[in-house]
Protein backbone atom coordinates (compact mmCIF):
# COMPACT_ATOMS: atom_id res chain seq x y z
CA UNK A 1 0.00 0.00 0.00
CA UNK A 2 2.87 2.28 0.50
CA UNK A 3 3.77 2.14 -2.93
CA UNK A 4 0.25 3.97 -3.87
CA UNK A 5 1.34 7.61 -4.44
CA UNK A 6 0.45 9.99 -1.49
CA UNK A 7 -0.96 7.50 0.53
CA UNK A 8 -1.53 8.47 4.10
CA UNK A 9 -0.25 5.57 5.74
CA UNK A 10 -2.16 4.58 9.54
CA UNK A 11 -1.39 1.50 11.24
CA UNK A 12 -3.53 -0.14 13.80
CA UNK A 13 -1.98 -1.86 16.82
CA UNK A 14 -2.95 -4.00 19.31
CA UNK A 15 -0.59 -3.98 22.74
CA UNK A 16 0.93 -7.93 22.09
CA UNK A 17 2.66 -9.40 24.57
CA UNK A 18 5.46 -10.56 22.57
CA UNK A 19 8.07 -7.47 22.32
CA UNK A 20 9.65 -8.89 19.47
CA UNK A 21 6.74 -8.92 17.71
CA UNK A 22 5.46 -5.92 18.56
CA UNK A 23 8.31 -3.76 18.16
CA UNK A 24 8.90 -5.86 15.52
CA UNK A 25 5.65 -4.11 13.78
CA UNK A 26 6.59 -0.88 15.05
CA UNK A 27 9.90 -1.17 12.65
CA UNK A 28 7.75 -2.32 9.49
CA UNK A 29 5.47 0.17 9.88
CA UNK A 30 8.20 2.85 10.45
CA UNK A 31 9.95 1.31 7.70
CA UNK A 32 7.45 1.71 4.86
CA UNK A 33 6.82 5.20 5.71
CA UNK A 34 3.54 4.81 8.02
CA UNK A 35 3.05 8.36 9.98
CA UNK A 36 0.29 7.47 12.00
CA UNK A 37 0.16 4.11 14.98
CA UNK A 38 -3.04 3.78 16.52
CA UNK A 39 -3.18 1.75 19.56
CA UNK A 40 -6.56 0.14 20.23
CA UNK A 41 -7.06 -0.31 23.72
CA UNK A 42 -10.37 -1.50 24.26
CA UNK A 43 -10.15 -5.05 23.23
CA UNK A 44 -7.03 -6.56 25.29
CA UNK A 45 -9.99 -9.64 25.65
CA UNK A 46 -12.71 -10.38 23.41
CA UNK A 47 -16.34 -8.77 23.95
CA UNK A 48 -19.10 -11.75 24.57
CA UNK A 49 -19.80 -11.60 21.16
CA UNK A 50 -22.37 -14.59 21.14
CA UNK A 51 -23.99 -14.12 17.19
CA UNK A 52 -20.39 -14.25 16.55
CA UNK A 53 -20.37 -17.80 18.50
CA UNK A 54 -23.21 -19.17 16.54
CA UNK A 55 -21.77 -18.14 13.06
CA UNK A 56 -18.36 -19.16 13.47
CA UNK A 57 -18.09 -21.53 16.08
CA UNK A 58 -15.82 -24.05 14.18
CA UNK A 59 -14.02 -21.81 11.84
CA UNK A 60 -14.33 -23.08 7.86
CA UNK A 61 -16.72 -25.90 8.79
CA UNK A 62 -19.89 -24.22 6.95
CA UNK A 63 -23.45 -25.04 8.32
CA UNK A 64 -25.49 -26.27 5.97
CA UNK A 65 -27.57 -23.33 6.42
CA UNK A 66 -23.99 -21.30 5.07
CA UNK A 67 -23.25 -23.47 2.25
CA UNK A 68 -26.55 -22.90 0.87
CA UNK A 69 -26.38 -19.62 0.97
CA UNK A 70 -23.02 -19.61 -1.00
CA UNK A 71 -24.42 -21.81 -3.49
CA UNK A 72 -26.94 -19.09 -3.85
CA UNK A 73 -24.40 -16.56 -4.40
CA UNK A 74 -21.92 -18.36 -6.91
CA UNK A 75 -20.56 -14.58 -8.31
CA UNK A 76 -20.65 -12.96 -5.06
CA UNK A 77 -18.33 -16.34 -4.05
CA UNK A 78 -16.04 -15.96 -6.97
CA UNK A 79 -15.82 -12.39 -6.46
CA UNK A 80 -14.64 -12.65 -2.86
CA UNK A 81 -11.88 -15.42 -3.90
CA UNK A 82 -10.34 -14.10 -6.96
CA UNK A 83 -8.02 -13.46 -7.19
CA UNK A 84 -5.89 -13.99 -4.18
CA UNK A 85 -8.26 -16.79 -2.51
CA UNK A 86 -9.29 -17.07 1.61
CA UNK A 87 -7.87 -13.98 3.38
CA UNK A 88 -5.07 -14.43 6.05
CA UNK A 89 -3.70 -11.77 8.35
CA UNK A 90 -1.00 -10.69 6.60
CA UNK A 91 0.97 -8.71 8.97
CA UNK A 92 1.24 -11.38 11.32
CA UNK A 93 1.36 -14.30 9.20
CA UNK A 94 5.56 -14.55 9.84
CA UNK A 95 4.91 -14.60 13.31
CA UNK A 96 3.51 -17.62 12.78
CA UNK A 97 4.88 -21.50 12.72
CA UNK A 98 4.24 -22.81 9.48
CA UNK A 99 1.45 -25.30 10.26
CA UNK A 100 -0.48 -22.12 11.87
CA UNK A 101 -0.32 -20.03 8.77
CA UNK A 102 -4.26 -20.01 8.79
CA UNK A 103 -6.57 -17.54 9.69
CA UNK A 104 -8.17 -19.33 12.39
CA UNK A 105 -4.14 -19.87 13.53
CA UNK A 106 -3.64 -16.26 13.52
CA UNK A 107 -6.89 -15.20 15.07
CA UNK A 108 -6.24 -17.83 17.87
CA UNK A 109 -2.22 -16.27 17.89
CA UNK A 110 -3.79 -12.65 18.24
CA UNK A 111 -6.26 -14.04 21.00
CA UNK A 112 -3.19 -15.59 22.79
CA UNK A 113 -0.70 -12.65 23.05
CA UNK A 114 -3.49 -9.71 24.04
CA UNK A 115 -1.90 -7.82 26.77
CA UNK A 116 -4.24 -7.50 29.21
CA UNK A 117 -1.79 -5.36 31.30
CA UNK A 118 -1.75 -2.28 29.11
CA UNK A 119 -1.87 0.42 30.99
CA UNK A 120 -1.07 4.40 31.07
CA UNK A 121 2.75 3.32 31.32
CA UNK A 122 2.77 1.42 28.59
CA UNK A 123 1.23 3.88 26.52
CA UNK A 124 3.95 5.94 28.03
CA UNK A 125 6.55 3.72 26.71
CA UNK A 126 5.43 4.06 23.62
CA UNK A 127 4.63 7.61 23.50
CA UNK A 128 8.38 7.67 23.96
CA UNK A 129 9.19 5.22 21.31
CA UNK A 130 7.09 6.06 18.34
CA UNK A 131 8.29 9.52 16.72
CA UNK A 132 5.44 9.92 14.60
CA UNK A 133 1.19 10.76 14.76
CA UNK A 134 -0.07 8.12 18.47
CA UNK A 135 -2.95 7.79 18.65
CA UNK A 136 -5.54 5.84 21.24
CA UNK A 137 -8.33 4.04 20.18
CA UNK A 138 -11.39 3.37 22.80
CA UNK A 139 -11.53 5.99 25.06
CA UNK A 140 -15.05 7.05 26.46
CA UNK A 141 -14.38 8.84 29.87
CA UNK A 142 -13.02 12.17 30.16
CA UNK A 143 -10.58 11.26 32.57
CA UNK A 144 -9.01 8.92 29.85
CA UNK A 145 -8.52 11.91 27.82
CA UNK A 146 -7.06 14.31 29.94
CA UNK A 147 -4.95 11.33 31.01
CA UNK A 148 -4.31 10.83 26.85
CA UNK A 149 -3.68 15.00 26.41
CA UNK A 150 -1.26 14.83 29.49
CA UNK A 151 1.04 12.07 27.67
CA UNK A 152 1.47 13.85 24.98
CA UNK A 153 -0.70 11.62 22.17
CA UNK A 154 -2.10 13.30 19.19
CA UNK A 155 -5.37 11.98 18.85
CA UNK A 156 -8.26 9.98 20.43
CA UNK A 157 -10.98 7.79 18.71
CA UNK A 158 -14.29 7.93 21.30
CA UNK A 159 -15.01 4.36 20.00
CA UNK A 160 -16.93 1.34 21.94
CA UNK A 161 -15.54 -0.71 18.84
CA UNK A 162 -19.24 -0.43 17.08
CA UNK A 163 -20.97 -2.16 20.66
CA UNK A 164 -18.71 -5.44 20.19
CA UNK A 165 -16.92 -5.15 22.85
CA UNK A 166 -19.04 -4.52 26.37
CA UNK A 167 -22.38 -4.68 26.20
CA UNK A 168 -23.50 -2.08 27.92
CA UNK A 169 -21.44 0.90 27.42
CA UNK A 170 -23.07 3.91 26.61
CA UNK A 171 -22.87 5.25 22.73
CA UNK A 172 -19.89 6.83 21.90
CA UNK A 173 -21.76 9.85 20.80
CA UNK A 174 -23.34 10.44 23.96
CA UNK A 175 -19.82 10.53 25.31
CA UNK A 176 -18.55 12.68 23.30
CA UNK A 177 -19.28 15.97 24.88
CA UNK A 178 -18.00 15.18 27.95
CA UNK A 179 -14.49 14.28 26.10
CA UNK A 180 -14.34 17.57 24.16
CA UNK A 181 -15.07 19.98 26.89
CA UNK A 182 -11.80 18.39 28.53
CA UNK A 183 -9.87 17.77 25.32
CA UNK A 184 -11.51 19.54 21.84
CA UNK A 185 -8.56 21.63 20.79
CA UNK A 186 -5.44 19.79 22.14
CA UNK A 187 -5.55 16.68 19.87
CA UNK A 188 -7.72 15.37 16.87
CA UNK A 189 -10.82 13.76 18.25
CA UNK A 190 -12.12 11.25 16.37
CA UNK A 191 -15.75 9.29 16.55
CA UNK A 192 -16.55 6.15 15.79
CA UNK A 193 -19.52 3.21 16.46
CA UNK A 194 -22.71 3.55 14.59
CA UNK A 195 -21.86 6.07 12.26
CA UNK A 196 -24.45 5.00 9.76
CA UNK A 197 -25.71 8.01 7.71
CA UNK A 198 -24.08 11.43 6.33
CA UNK A 199 -26.37 12.93 9.14
CA UNK A 200 -24.42 10.67 11.68
CA UNK A 201 -21.26 12.55 10.60
CA UNK A 202 -22.74 15.77 11.42
CA UNK A 203 -24.32 15.44 15.07
CA UNK A 204 -20.54 14.08 15.82
CA UNK A 205 -18.94 16.92 14.29
CA UNK A 206 -20.98 19.28 15.99
CA UNK A 207 -21.01 17.54 19.58
CA UNK A 208 -16.75 18.29 18.93
CA UNK A 209 -15.42 15.97 16.82
CA UNK A 210 -12.60 16.74 14.41
CA UNK A 211 -13.82 13.59 12.13
CA UNK A 212 -15.22 10.16 12.14
CA UNK A 213 -14.22 7.10 11.19
CA UNK A 214 -16.17 4.00 9.96
CA UNK A 215 -16.44 0.26 10.04
CA UNK A 216 -19.65 -1.58 9.06
CA UNK A 217 -21.16 1.21 6.75
CA UNK A 218 -17.90 0.93 4.14
CA UNK A 219 -17.78 -3.05 5.16
CA UNK A 220 -21.01 -3.51 4.33
CA UNK A 221 -20.57 -2.42 0.78
CA UNK A 222 -17.28 -4.15 0.35
CA UNK A 223 -19.28 -7.55 1.32
CA UNK A 224 -21.63 -6.38 -1.62
CA UNK A 225 -19.86 -5.14 -4.07
CA UNK A 226 -15.65 -5.42 -3.60
CA UNK A 227 -13.83 -2.15 -3.81
CA UNK A 228 -16.87 -0.72 -6.02
CA UNK A 229 -19.41 -1.18 -3.24
CA UNK A 230 -16.98 0.53 -0.78
CA UNK A 231 -17.03 3.64 -3.31
CA UNK A 232 -20.60 3.24 -2.95
CA UNK A 233 -21.15 3.33 0.18
CA UNK A 234 -18.82 6.59 0.90
CA UNK A 235 -20.64 8.43 -1.81
CA UNK A 236 -23.64 7.98 -0.26
CA UNK A 237 -22.35 8.98 3.32
CA UNK A 238 -21.28 12.31 1.39
CA UNK A 239 -24.11 12.93 -0.20
CA UNK A 240 -26.66 12.69 3.19
CA UNK A 241 -23.72 14.85 4.46
CA UNK A 242 -23.94 17.34 2.08
CA UNK A 243 -28.00 17.66 2.20
CA UNK A 244 -28.06 17.70 5.50
CA UNK A 245 -25.55 20.66 5.97
CA UNK A 246 -27.61 22.26 3.17
CA UNK A 247 -31.45 21.57 5.05
CA UNK A 248 -29.40 23.13 7.84
CA UNK A 249 -28.35 25.79 6.34
CA UNK A 250 -24.93 25.61 6.50
CA UNK A 251 -22.29 25.16 3.66
CA UNK A 252 -19.38 24.31 6.69
CA UNK A 253 -19.31 21.65 8.82
CA UNK A 254 -16.31 23.40 10.57
CA UNK A 255 -18.54 26.20 11.57
CA UNK A 256 -21.26 24.08 13.29
CA UNK A 257 -21.46 23.20 17.32
CA UNK A 258 -24.14 21.70 19.49
CA UNK A 259 -26.50 24.28 19.02
CA UNK A 260 -27.07 23.01 15.24
CA UNK A 261 -28.96 19.72 17.62
CA UNK A 262 -31.71 21.25 19.03
CA UNK A 263 -32.77 17.97 21.87
CA UNK A 264 -36.37 17.83 23.34
CA UNK A 265 -35.38 19.06 26.63
CA UNK A 266 -33.69 22.30 24.88
CA UNK A 267 -36.94 22.84 23.00
CA UNK A 268 -39.59 22.13 25.30
CA UNK A 269 -37.92 22.65 28.93
CA UNK A 270 -41.69 22.64 30.41
CA UNK A 271 -42.74 19.42 28.69
CA UNK A 272 -43.02 15.96 30.43
CA UNK A 273 -40.90 14.24 28.70
CA UNK A 274 -37.86 16.14 29.42
CA UNK A 275 -37.95 16.06 32.67
C1 LIG B 1 -15.35 -7.13 11.33
C2 LIG B 1 -14.75 -6.09 12.23
C3 LIG B 1 -13.40 -6.19 12.56
C4 LIG B 1 -12.81 -5.25 13.39
N1 LIG B 1 -11.49 -5.35 13.69
C5 LIG B 1 -10.91 -4.38 14.42
C6 LIG B 1 -9.51 -4.41 14.67
O1 LIG B 1 -8.79 -5.31 14.25
N2 LIG B 1 -8.99 -3.40 15.41
C7 LIG B 1 -9.75 -2.36 15.90
O2 LIG B 1 -9.22 -1.45 16.55
N3 LIG B 1 -11.06 -2.31 15.67
C8 LIG B 1 -11.65 -3.29 14.95
N4 LIG B 1 -13.00 -3.24 14.71
C9 LIG B 1 -13.77 -2.13 15.28
C10 LIG B 1 -13.75 -0.97 14.31
O3 LIG B 1 -12.44 -0.46 14.19
C11 LIG B 1 -14.64 0.18 14.74
O4 LIG B 1 -14.29 0.63 16.03
C12 LIG B 1 -16.12 -0.16 14.74
O5 LIG B 1 -16.43 -1.10 13.73
C13 LIG B 1 -16.88 1.12 14.52
O6 LIG B 1 -18.24 0.91 14.54
P1 LIG B 1 -19.13 0.78 13.20
O7 LIG B 1 -18.82 -0.57 12.62
O8 LIG B 1 -20.51 0.87 13.77
O9 LIG B 1 -18.76 1.93 12.29
C14 LIG B 1 -13.60 -4.18 13.90
C15 LIG B 1 -14.95 -4.07 13.54
C16 LIG B 1 -15.53 -5.02 12.72
C17 LIG B 1 -16.99 -4.86 12.36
Amino acid sequence: MAAVPEVNLWFQLYCLRDRAVREDLLQRADAVGCKTLLLTSDAVLLGNREWDRRNFARPRQLSLRNKLDVLCHPRWMAQALWPHGLPTLGNIERYLPAEQRTIEGAAQFIGSQMDTGLDWDALARLRERWPHRLLLKGVLHPADAEKAVALGLDGLVVSNHGGRQLDGVPASLDCLPAIAAVAKGKLALLLDSGIRRGSDILKACALGADAVLLGRSTLYGVAVGGQAGAGHALDLLAQELRLALSLLGTADLKLLDSRALITTSSTFPDCELSR
